[in-house]
């Protein structure tokens, strides 16, 4: 004895609309997975700290290019270096002052700076001596120069050094 044509009409739709709920779960898994890789990309190449960010140890920014990376030690050292040979183009020289929670951040007051264990607003290590300037960010280009620049574009600070990809 087969199905009523009511119920197997019935049956048939639930079918289809069920297969249209799995597609559309399927294509917005595909979404999802798309941005979750844009976001790691995003994250992967981010290449400048702002508005009070921070590298505490091992934490690093990469130029875009992905040729230069900047990062805090973990001897206290923030270091650049140039990837394809691992060689240091500029230091802060904050080893000597190694302490165990040590960070680098960009003040929202424009003062880039790295601070020991005794936290924020004492003890700084190092300092580009630029406060006063809000909302400055600071840039690791693609060109190995690591450059402060005020919210409207002009150089505070920079390593200087520049065109050795
Ligand atoms: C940093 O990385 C080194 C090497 O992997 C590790 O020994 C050290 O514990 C790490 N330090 C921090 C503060 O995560």
């Amino acid at each position: 004895m087969g199905l009523p044509v009511s119920k197997l009409i019935a049956f048939l739709a639930i079918a289809v609309i069920g297969n249209t709920v799995q597609a559309d779960a399927a294509a917005g898994e595909a979404v999802n997975l798309v941005r979750a890789s844009r976001q790691a990309e995003t994250c992967s190449v981010k290449d400048y700290l702002a508005d009070g960010e921070q590298l505490a140890k091992n934490q690093s920014i990469q130029s875009a290019n992905q040729a230069f990376q900047l990062i805090m030690q973990s001897d206290g050292n923030l270091v650049l270096y140039r990837k394809r040979d691992a060689k240091a183009l500029w230091k802060s020289g904050t080893d000597k002052d190694n302490e165990r929670y040590m960070f680098a951040t960009m003040e929202v007051g424009g003062n880039f700076v790295i601070y020991g264990s005794t936290g924020q607003g004492r003890g700084a290590k190092w300092s580009s001596n630029t406060n006063g300037n809000p909302n400055a960010v600071l840039s690791l280009q693609s060109n190995g120069n690591l450059v402060l620049y005020t919210a409207t574009g002009r150089v505070l600070w920079s390593t200087g050094i520049a065109g050795q990809i």
